[in-house]
């Protein structure tokens, strides 16, 4: 059973699960996607391309989207690779599986329902790349334990790569979007939130990440 706090972040994502996977049809997304797939082309399949095979963890999968990219991008170099999609709420976990099926992945992808503050059902030192897209960490509660345990999961020569809110963006999105009325959180707490349906995640530094 989950607190209070994750309460709000399941019940968010719930409502969220049917319509996530739309962001391939908005420009801002699909800009954004290519990029971040030039950038892991760049940074984790060229510097993995040599490997057998991969053991490969998705804390925060959500509903799959970016499993499946590096599913891909590591079967054109014909390097084999095995997947688990870990996330918090269910109907985000759902669709990933819907899609896992429809693909006929199953062996190579798993999904298990999961809260990444405590990963101690998988293996210590096991896994080559483990990723968190786009601010599964700032959504945590405690981010830094989440970070914690992935480090404990990671091979010595693994990688880490996860896309987090950024606190500069924060000051940016509220003033440029004539609120102003989160400053002070933003500065004193490192909260943000981009509307009022989402709860408060966690910004961070460069330095801090
Ligand atoms: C913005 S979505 C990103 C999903 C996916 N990584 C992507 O880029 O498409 C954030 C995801 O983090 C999950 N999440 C938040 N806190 C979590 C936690 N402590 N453990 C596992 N998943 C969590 C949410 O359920 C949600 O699916």
């Amino acid at each position: 059973m989950e607190n209070n706090y994750y309460k709000k972040v399941i019940s968010y994502f719930s409502r969220k699960a049917d319509q996530y996977d739309l962001v391939d049809k908005q420009s801002y997304w699909n800009l954004s996607d290519r990029l971040l797939e030039k950038i892991i082309n760049k940074k984790i399949v060229d510097r993995f391309s040599k490997s057998k095979k991969l053991q490969i963890m998705d804390a925060g999968a959500g509903t799959g989207r970016w499993s499946l990219i590096l599913y891909n991008l590591f079967k054109r170099k014909k390097v084999k690779t095995q997947f688990e999609l870990i996330d918090i709420t269910p109907l985000m976990l759902e669709k990933a599986k819907d899609k896992i099926n429809q693909k006929r992945i199953t062996t190579e992808m798993k999904t298990h329902l999961g809260n990444i503050e405590n990963l101690s059902g998988y293996k210590n030192n096991f896994y080559d790349i483990i990723i968190s897209f786009y601010n599964v960490l700032s959504f945590t509660e405690k981010p830094f334990k989440a970070l914690l345990e992935i480090y404990k999961k990671l091979k010595n020569n693994g990688l880490y790569a996860c896309i987090v809110s950024n606190k500069y963006h924060a000051y940016f999105f509220d003033i440029a979007t004539n609120r102003g009325s989160d400053l002070e959180k933003i500065s004193d707490l490192s909260s943000v939130r981009f509307n009022k349906k989402m709860p408060y995640i966690h910004c961070f530094t460069p330095s801090e990440i």
